[in-house]
């Protein structure tokens, strides 16, 4: 409904990189006087009589950024408040009674929804290894769903989607990914089997830390229209505001994502020999467990978002964070700006990852800069 607000180019070409979708999917059809973007359409109600009666019922910024969410992904996109509200939806995905297969290590917001569910007797959750395919696929009997991340927060786990999904579906579920951290331009988990994505476009893809919204991205209408009915009804929509902001930071996506992953990548590269740092967590390093499959399943670079333990105190963490001056001590990721925090603050990643880890969202700043205040900050903490 929402895509027929605004006239849009209705094919790209087939043979556009992802690079180039993101600039160019989802703009206004090139006609004279055209804008080059889609409208940002603030109302919460439109003149009675058609489709589109209230806010809930669509809004054109949703559709421009569907179109191009769509595109990149290569299935029909639903764009939600927030990328938990988008999982919420797909919650209700499962049927009642029904069982769903989490990792281990998933996003504690994303596994606090299931638990919470569970708790209720809702659904039933089981919970297995990502990284250990076997053991995803054996909880996967019996179930309906089963939902791994591609890059798993915090510690980097990188699930073999392929295999996933394969063996899900023949088992009878379906195979949702949430690919946050990885976005479209570095895996597209519909071409990979999945039958959903799902991405906080809060992190990545908007890119500037001044929005949240959450899309699902789905290979079947019937999943794509239940989807869109339950933001209907339950009413967690995109503001207009964000879809646009949205839209615009995903103009830009592919050189953020290139510059800060290649700092990633380095700054990983150096961590790993520092004298205070015990374990660093970053899929590109060649010593990383989860190296070689990622070369298979995220072949054009394993991202921006790395993990290492301060080895050291909690007390002495907590007082590195506090030397820092150019990275902020801050939680989320994805934004210009380099972001960082020890993650077992929060009670729900407190089980799963030791009392030192910090989380580092790479930005787009130098990456001496960045280098001289983890160095500075982690010598000035430790000694
Ligand atoms: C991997 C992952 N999935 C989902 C979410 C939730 O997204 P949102 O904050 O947009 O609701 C987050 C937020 O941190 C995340 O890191």
């Amino acid at each position: 409904m929402s895509e027929s607000l605004y006239p849009m180019p209705v094919t790209l070409d087939p043979a556009w990189s992802g690079d180039t979708v993101a600039v160019q999917a989802g703009r206004p059809a090139r006609v004279a006087g055209a804008p080059m973007n889609a409208p940002i359409t603030l109302s919460s109600t439109y003149v009675h009589d058609a489709a589109l009666e209230y806010g809930r019922d669509g809004n054109a910024g949703w559709g421009a950024l569907e179109t191009a969410l769509g595109a990149l992904d290569g299935g029909r996109a639903v764009t939600f408040a927030s990328g938990l509200a988008a999982t919420t939806a797909i919650a209700d995905l499962v049927p009642a009674g029904g069982i769903v297969v989490l990792s281990s290590v998933t996003y504690f917001g994303v596994r606090n929804i299931f638990e919470r569910l569970e708790a209720r007797d809702r659904l039933h959750v089981r919970l297995a290894a990502a990284d250990d395919t076997e053991a995803v696929l054996a909880a996967a009997d019996g179930a309906d769903m089963v939902w791994v991340e591609s890059i798993a927060n915090p510690l980097m786990v990188v699930a073999d989607v392929p295999a996933i999904a394969a063996g899900a579906r023949e088992r009878g579920a379906i195979t949702v990914v949430d690919a946050t951290f990885a976005t479209p331009l570095r895996q597209r988990p519909l071409d990979l089997g999945a039958d959903l994505v799902m991405h906080s476009a809060t992190k990545l893809i908007a890119g500037h830390s001044d929005v949240l919204l959450g899309a699902v991205v789905c290979r079947d209408d019937a999943h794509a229209d239940f989807l869109a009915a339950h933001r209907h009804d339950h009413g967690a929509i995109p503001g207009g505001l964000e879809a646009f902001l949205a839209l615009r930071g995903l103009r830009t996506l592919a050189v953020r994502l290139d510059r800060a992953e290649a700092s990633a990548s380095e700054l990983a590269r150096r961590l790993v020999s520092h004298p205070h740092v015990s374990k660093v967590n970053y899929p590109g390093l060649p010593r990383d467990p989860q190296h070689q499959r990622a070369l298979r399943v995220l072949p054009n670079g394993s991202g921006s978002m790395l993990s290492f333990e301060v080895a050291g105190t909690v007390e002495q963490t907590e007082a590195f964070l506090a030397h820092l001056r150019l990275l902020t001590h801050a939680t989320s990721l994805g934004g210009v700006e380099s972001l960082i925090e020890r993650r077992a603050r929060y009670a729900g990643d407190a089980s799963i990852v030791g009392p030192t880890l910090c989380r580092l969202s790479v930005g787009i700043e130098n990456v001496e800069d960045i280098w001289t205040d983890l160095d500075g900050a982690l010598r000035a903490a430790l000694g």
